[in-house]
């Protein structure tokens, strides 16, 4: 059957941050077939999951991929391993608690991260303790170059904090179709994380079960963060700044309740969201942008808001940061078209 093209598409309610947009072409892929019978076109295109991390300033001149890719396949590794692979559109929460409860350890941490299980190792996803590189195989990508599927290595996709290939050398390059998991029938929980730590401690749940540590994990995240359905966000809209050992120590000793984190590297990750707190941007608006008011690390779009208003925002507190503190903070979602070269 051909694929079905729409044209002149409404993006809005497909970005969770909820800015309106539209695209020229809008494709649903809902199998990798697909790929090798689209009508040939010199427009730019665009993969898009679950809209959780990309943010449309404006419209998009070109073509955009849904992925709707689904399926999950579960084989034996050896005695304490199995290997999940993933269709890329499947939802990532509804396969950490499909896993969690039927003994596959490893991703009870990220539970509640929305999107797509495909859009996963773009950013690395994190949270309390752990990132997707920790239990990260491999993953079969459509080579837009080679116009052919190649399998990538966990070592070959270049997994960083809030980094990988995909995101920097080659961006654009590859639509990622499914994502292979190495999971533990062993539980070992990771309980570092301070907040987790303590929110354990104190529903007396140390060392908790797989459905616990999940469960205390969306606890937690329900306190934190808004809920895109009622409140449009995309999350920590800043990455947190990593800066080499020297510079951390200059400014954690003009700074030293700032929370800060040492990265395997050695170098040290600094809290973004205490920074913008303390220069008194919670809750603070610009037209229907803002900054979140328990959390100053996530912007969010009270209605209306505006590209211009949060870019003004943006600006604003990039600026306040940066002269406080003299540290040039990067946004972390998908900024779409890119309003600056690098981003
Ligand atoms: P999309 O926004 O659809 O895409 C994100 C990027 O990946 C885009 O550049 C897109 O082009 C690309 N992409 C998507 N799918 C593919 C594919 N199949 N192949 C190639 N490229 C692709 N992130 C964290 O790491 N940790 C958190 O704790 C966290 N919490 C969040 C909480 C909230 C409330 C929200 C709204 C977001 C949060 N995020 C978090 C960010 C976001 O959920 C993740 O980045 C998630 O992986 C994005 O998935 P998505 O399918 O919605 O991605
Ligand atoms: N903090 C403040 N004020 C604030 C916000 C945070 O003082 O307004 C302090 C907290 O008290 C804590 C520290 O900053 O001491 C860190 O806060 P939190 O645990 O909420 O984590 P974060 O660094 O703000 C990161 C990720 C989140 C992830 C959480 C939990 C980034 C950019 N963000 O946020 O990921 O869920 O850790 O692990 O690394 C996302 O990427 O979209 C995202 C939500």
């Amino acid at each position: 059957m051909a694929t079905a093209i729409i044209h002149d598409a409404d993006l809005s309610a497909l970005s969770t941050f909820r800015l309106p947009a539209r695209a020229r072409e809008l494709i649903e892929l809902t199998a990798p077939e697909q790929l090798t019978e689209l009508p040939a076109s010199e427009l730019p295109l665009l993969v898009l999951g679950g809209g959780s991390n990309t943010v449309f300033l404006g419209d998009w001149p070109g073509r955009i991929l849904l992925n709707r890719l689904t399926g999950v396949d579960i084989q034996p590794l050896d005695p304490d391993h199995s290997l999940v692979q993933v269709g890329a559109g499947e939802s990532w929460h509804r396969l950490v608690m499909h896993c969690t409860c039927n003994g596959l350890h490893g991703l009870e941490n990220l539970a509640m991260i929305p999107g797509s299980v495909g859009a996963a190792p773009i950013q690395n996803i994190g949270a309390y303790g752990v990132e997707l590189s920790q239990v990260l195989d491999s993953v079969t990508a459509w080579d837009w170059q080679q116009r052919g599927v190649v399998r990538l290595s966990v070592a070959d996709c270049q997994l960083s904090y809030r980094d990988s290939r995909f995101k920097s050398a080659d961006r654009d390059r590859f639509l990622i179709l499914t994502v292979s998991l190495r999971l533990s029938h062993r539980f070992e929980p990771s309980t570092s994380y301070d907040s987790l730590t303590a929110e354990l401690a104190r529903r007396h749940l140390a060392p908790p079960g797989p459905r616990q540590l999940a469960a205390t994990v969306m606890r937690l995240r329900r306190h934190r963060l808004p809920d895109p359905a009622r409140l449009a966000n995309a999350g920590s809209f800043f990455k947190n700044p990593v800066l080499a050992t020297a510079a951390a120590e200059a400014l954690l000793s003009e700074f030293p309740r700032m929370p800060h984190w040492q990265m395997p590297d050695g170098r040290t990750k600094l809290a973004a969201g205490w920074m913008i707190e303390r220069l008194g941007f919670r809750g603070y608006r610009i037209g229907d942008a803002g900054v979140y008011q328990h959390h100053a690390l996530v912007l969010v779009n009270h209605g209306q808001a505006s590209s211009d208003q949060l870019l003004d925002l943006v600006g604003r507190i990039q600026g306040a940061v940066d002269d406080e503190y003299g540290i040039a903070l990067e946004p972390e979602p998908n900024l779409v078209p890119r309003p600056l070269p690098g981003n």
